[in-house]
């Protein structure tokens, strides 16, 4: 028999490791590959091996039944800390979505609308004149890490509000433990403080420190400080990674200015974008019982690896897949997830991503790259999906 060679998608895919960089830059044909030939695939990276859930329909399998898939092992490896709702389920899970979701309704976020422009003109101020950008570091990751600390902490003193923001951008820029330590640091100081000094004010500190769950019980300490970590956790990497993936296209394709600075874009285009790069490229789920997947019997207790990636880019369910199409709608994508952990913060993402590209088009045009070409962006592995940094040149308005 002919020996398959190393990187083959087929002989990759029973080692598949998400973490890896060099399996990073193949995985498309990696997924490609399991949907048409094995779309439940077994890897053996990362100690105990999982399941790759690879096409659209089987993805919508298992993230509308939580009941055999549970979100139990959400993260692909294990977390020090709780991150609720996103590792829990129902009816808890549902309980804190009650909580919460009023306070990522379009309508009450958009009352920091005004702060959220204002951070965004900032940061641009800082180098429109240079002409030359590097979009993730300058732009992308600080201002979506100022934003969701003005609307986590919804700090009135601006001295303490400078401070909050300047650890969550670390966290945003860096992603490293350091980081992690301060912001988790200054949330359990915010929520001790919201206990001692209770505010009756709509914000996520007054809901965690009063709000009940299951027939009445407080959260614990340890589920608010989850609830804190699992907003920074899933709001910092995917909607800088959604920022950064569009700028790479339009510097790839100048063509596609026009569409962004059409209002209409935050319609349907948007969420093209979303589907084609998927900002968040997976996340776990365990078997509560035996059960088949794709013609594959899964064990009670065994991990599986859901790839919103791979199911947005089945051409079963959105033909040319890979492409980004803009002439025909595309629904039911599931970049933002489907079922009952569907991203809390979806519309938050969307307002952020419609105000910075708002007030960057207001400023610049002709967005290109600066240095090599779209190969030579790195697209980071794990989670996330985004470009790691764009070093793009422009023009001035
Ligand atoms: C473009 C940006 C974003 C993308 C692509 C995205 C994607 C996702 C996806 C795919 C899920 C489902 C997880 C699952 O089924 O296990 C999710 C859940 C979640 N997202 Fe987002 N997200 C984005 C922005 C945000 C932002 C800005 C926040 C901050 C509030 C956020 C907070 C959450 C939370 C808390 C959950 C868990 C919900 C639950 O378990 O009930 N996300 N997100």
């Amino acid at each position: 028999m002919a020996e398959q060679p190393e990187n083959d998608p087929g002989t990759l895919l029973s080692s598949y490791d998400m973490f890896s960089p060099e399996h990073e830059r193949v995985k498309w044909g990696v997924f490609e590959h399991a949907r048409q030939a094995c779309p439940v695939a077994h890897t053996d990276a990362d100690g105990g091996g999982q399941y790759v859930i690879t096409r659209y329909e089987d993805v919508r399998r298992v993230l509308e039944d939580p009941a055999t898939f549970s979100s139990a092992g959400v993260a692909p490896r294990p977390s020090p800390v709780t991150l609720n709702p996103l590792d829990a389920d129902p009816p808890y899970q549902l309980d804190l979505r009650k909580l919460l979701n009023p306070l990522f309704s379009r309508t009450f976020l958009m009352k920091f609308e005004p702060q959220m422009r204002k951070s965004a003109t900032a940061l641009i101020d800082n180098w429109v004149s240079r002409g030359r950008v590097e979009l993730i570091s300058e732009f992308a990751a600080p201002f979506v890490g100022s934003v969701l600390a003005q609307i986590v902490f919804n700090e009135t003193d601006s001295t303490k509000m400078q401070r909050a923001i300047e650890i969550v951008t670390a966290v945003a820029l860096n992603s490293d433990d350091e980081s992690y330590f301060n912001l988790a640091s200054l949330a359990a100081e915010y929520i001790v403080e919201r206990e001692d000094n209770p505010i009756d004010r709509d914000d996520v500190l007054n809901a965690i420190t009063t709000g009940t769950v299951l027939g009445g019980r407080p959260l614990t300490e340890d589920e608010r400080l989850g609830v804190v970590t699992v907003l920074f956790l899933g709001g910092l990497d995917t909607t800088r990674g959604a920022i950064g993936a569009i700028a790479y296209h339009l510097a790839r394709r100048p063509e596609l200015e026009h569409r962004v600075r059409d209002p209409k874009w935050i319609r349907q285009d948007m969420d093209e974008f979303i589907r084609l790069e998927s900002p968040v490229g997976c996340l776990g789920r365990t078997a509560t019982r035996d059960v088949e997947l794709g013609g594959v019997r899964i064990k009670q207790g065994e991990q599986l690896l859901v790839r919103f990636d791979s199911a947005n880019r089945d051409d079963t369910k959105f033909p040319d897949a890979a492409e980004l199409r803009f002439d025909t709608v595309r629904s039911g994508h599931a970049g933002f997830g489907l079922g009952v952990h569907r991203c809390l913060g979806a519309h938050l993402a969307r307002i952020q991503i419609t105000i910075a590209f708002d007030e960057l088009l207001k400023r610049i045009t002709n967005l290109r790259f600066a240095s090599g070409g779209p190969a030579d962006v790195h697209w980071a592995p794990g989670i996330a999906n985004g470009p790691e940094a764009l070093d793009l040149a422009f023009d001035l308005v």
